[in-house]
């Protein structure tokens, strides 16, 4: 099991809808893949933490880094671990983006 955490500047002209429509997306094929994960957005930042097989996990990042919708990612943390921290979560979305919450996800084993 692996786990991934990266901030992002999202684009200036990105809206709320486009966000919420992006997320829901995401959390449906993400259930599909076997990721988990949360995510946490405050307008100008995203912050995600992934988690699956290392092989999947990689590879969304890599799909995820190409997207035209934020810039500037920045992988904070990642590293494997002993199991899930978001399980039954194809991506949580958070109301905000505390920092303090993804780092104590991602000092978890
Ligand atoms: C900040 C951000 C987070 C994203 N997170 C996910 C994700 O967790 N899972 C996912 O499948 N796509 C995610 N996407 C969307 C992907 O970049 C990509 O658009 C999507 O996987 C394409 O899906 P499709 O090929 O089914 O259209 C994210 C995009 C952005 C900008």
């Amino acid at each position: 099991m692996y786990r991934l955490f990266y901030m992002s500047t999202a684009r200036r002209d990105l809206e709320k809808a486009e966000v919420n429509r992006m997320l829901a997306a995401a959390a449906l094929k993400n259930s599909l893949m076997g990721i988990t994960g949360a995510i946490g957005y405050d307008g100008e930042r995203f912050a995600q933490i992934l988690e699956g097989d290392k092989n999947d996990v990689t590879g969304l990042m890599e799909t995820i880094r190409a997207d035209n919708r934020h810039s500037g990612i920045v992988i904070i943390a990642e590293k494997t671990v002993e199991r899930r921290i978001y399980e039954g979560w194809g991506m949580k979305h958070m109301d905000s983006l505390i920092f303090d919450d993804f780092e104590s996800a991602m000092a978890d084993a």
